[in-house]
């Protein structure tokens, strides 16, 4: 790059690629937004996470509607607990935690907050990812439960915990995702019950499990010998959608559900780089269901952590765990058919100081052909950014990683990313591909640990490339460029799209972007996506005390719906992280 100063921090923030990769006075990017008055613009919405469902509705068809997409007001940050939606919009809920989908199951019961046999006909708890499929003419929406807010479910109980078996079956019975065709009348969505496509996975539901780790003895346990078919998905937050009209869903914070009955159990090291500690995350699963409980059953926790791919048309077919895409904490699934047709999936790794990954599949997509095993086999790749502005793809794979067999790699993906010298990022939580333009974004959440402990398999995290503050509270939103336009390349462009932070707080590089404003402020982008368009929505998760660091930022918003509390998932004694949901519309 044709500047001496090649370190981001030498620079004021943002002015990084604006030295190194000058534009012209109008961005491309600009351009696919007609009439865009700035790049980077921010346009506050606000909304919260069941509410994000509601907005899956007629809502978010109006604001990615060709008329509307500019024509609607921003809105400002506020502590209001309600979702906000611009002048001239409204929302309802569709479906509720509780829910039965069939006229079979029982109605909610507010007083003892249903039982395992009502939750398992009904919606799930924790609405995260999800998508519309459109269907013979049906509408029918797959829907994440990521987990279960105890203190809701288990509500009448005085610890909010679970304690009965049913207790904690019923919590299984929540996660996962629910399957369901919505209708519209009177101008209203609402769940169709004993529609023909209706479904619920569970903890609890056969999956097939294919690619290069099925079959792996480390795959293998007593009640799969065979170490092919696993139970359950769960802890699924992000997502994603095939050309070919698959869902697919991701297992995130997968650990946090084992647990060990023998407290002088030695958990292997290849758990501990996940997280797998002796206590789970309060769920108690493993005192109704042995398959938790490592000391048991040490190589069940290598069955999940994966993308699983569900046909919602096909209520009878089994979800399938896509090993070849590795395992970690997975967000969501961004595909993009590469000009050879061979499909790409970017995919981030939600935890401080993890990576970035690519695959790419073996065989090209046949418009109109069998797609359904796509992702079955394929390469898989983890980014490594230069401070210069550059990146390429690493392969994974047994010559790269010193790794047995692709199914090691398969498996213990985090230890094969590091051992190739991937470049551990601030929490890389959803990818979002430019329909419009080869290239892509990815949202690094925040990392309070950036520059001042390494992962938790010891690679150092220093401050630099796209990760360039130190204790990175606010977040911001990469940018890279595939070399050739062709996603299919190994070496890209980088550059940063969006830092965020607090110009009112502060005035050194945690002020965020220049463009960055009171009005515009956020921290912690998550969500990330692109409608057919050009036109970004970028959706945020993270603190909204409202106060310091994040004074102006609103609050967390908390509407609608029963479990909506305002909480995440978090380890039991330990502070409790408040969740928030807001988006943001660039233009
Ligand atoms: Fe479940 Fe990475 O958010």
């Amino acid at each position: 790059m044709p500047n001496s100063r090649t370190n981001i921090t030498d620079y004021p923030l943002d002015e990084f690629d604006e030295v190194h990769f000058p534009r012209p006075g109008k961005t491309e990017f600009e351009c696919l937004a007609e009439n865009a008055i700035s790049r980077r613009r921010f346009l506050g919405g606000l909304v919260a996470g069941i509410a994000a469902f509601v907005l899956g509705g007629p809502a978010v068809a109006a604001l990615t509607s060709p008329v509307s997409r500019l024509a609607f007001d921003p809105v400002a940050a506020n502590g209001l607990d309600t979702v906000t939606v611009p002048k001239g919009y409204s929302w309802h809920v569709v479906g509720s935690w509780g829910d039965p989908l069939w006229s079979k199951g029982a109605e909610f019961d507010h007083t003892t907050r249903g039982t395992a046999a009502s939750q398992a006909l009904a919606m799930g708890d924790n609405t995260d990812g999800m998508a519309v499929f459109s269907h013979n003419g049906r509408s029918i929406m797959a829907q994440n439960n990521e987990y279960v807010n105890r203190r809701i479910i288990y509500g009448n109980r005085e610890g909010g915990l679970p304690e009965s078996a049913d207790d904690v079956r019923k919590g299984k019975a929540g996660h996962g995702v629910s399957i369901f065709e919505i209708e519209q009348r009177n101008g209203k969505w609402s769940i169709v019950k004993d529609s023909e496509y209706n479904r619920r996975i569970t903890a609890d539901s056969p999956m097939e499990i294919t690619g290069p780790a099925a079959g792996h003895d480390l795959m293998k346990t007593k009640a799969d010998p065979l170490g092919t078919q696993s139970l359950g998905t769960w802890n699924n937050c992000g997502n994603g959608r095939t050309p070919w009209g698959t869902y697919l869903t991701r297992e995130e914070n997968f650990i946090g559900y084992f647990s060990s009955s023998d407290k002088a159990f030695a958990i292997p090291e290849a758990l501990q780089r996940y997280g797998i500690r002796h206590n789970d995350w309060g769920y108690a699963w493993a005192t109704d269901d042995e398959r938790f409980d490592i000391s048991k059953h040490p190589h069940e926790p290598n069955r999940a952590g994966y993308i699983v791919e569900i046909d919602p048309s096909n209520p009878d077919s089994t979800p399938k765990k896509r090993t070849a895409l590795g395992r970690f904490k997975h967000e969501n699934a961004e595909i993009v058919v590469a000009s050879n047709g061979h499909v790409v999936v970017y995919m981030g790794d939600d935890e401080r100081g993890e990576f970035l990954y690519k695959f790419v599949s073996a065989n090209p997509m046949t418009a109109g052909g069998d797609n359904s095993d796509l992702l079955e086999q394929g390469k898989l790749f983890v980014a490594k950014f230069h401070d210069n502005g550059r990146g390429e793809w690493l392969e994974l794979n047994p010559t790269t990683t010193g790794m047995k067999s692709q199914a090691e790699v398969c498996i213990h993906t985090r230890q094969a990313a590091s051992a190739v010298g991937a470049t551990t990022m601030d929490r890389p939580e959803w990818v979002a591909a430019n329909p419009k333009k080869v290239e892509a974004y990815c949202c690094l959440t925040n990392n309070k640990n950036r520059g001042k402990k390494p992962n938790a398999g010891g690679d150092a995290t220093p401050v630099g490339g796209p990760n360039p503050r130190k204790g990175n509270k606010f977040g911001q939103i990469v940018r890279w460029v595939p070399d050739d336009a062709d996603h299919m390349s190994s070496s890209f462009g980088w550059d940063l799209f969006v830092l965020a932070g607090s110009p009112t707080v502060h005035r050194d590089n945690r002020r965020g972007s220049n463009n960055v404003t009171a009005e515009n402020m956020f921290n912690s982008p998550d969500g990330l996506a692109f409608d057919s368009n050009g036109l970004m929505c970028v959706q945020t998760d993270g603190k909204y005390s409202n106060k310091g660091d994040f004074a102006g930022m609103g609050n967390n918003t908390d509407a609608g719906g029963r479990s909506g509390d305002g909480r995440d998932q978090t380890v039991p004694g330990r502070a409790e992280r408040v969740r928030s949901d807001r988006y943001h519309v660039v233009r």
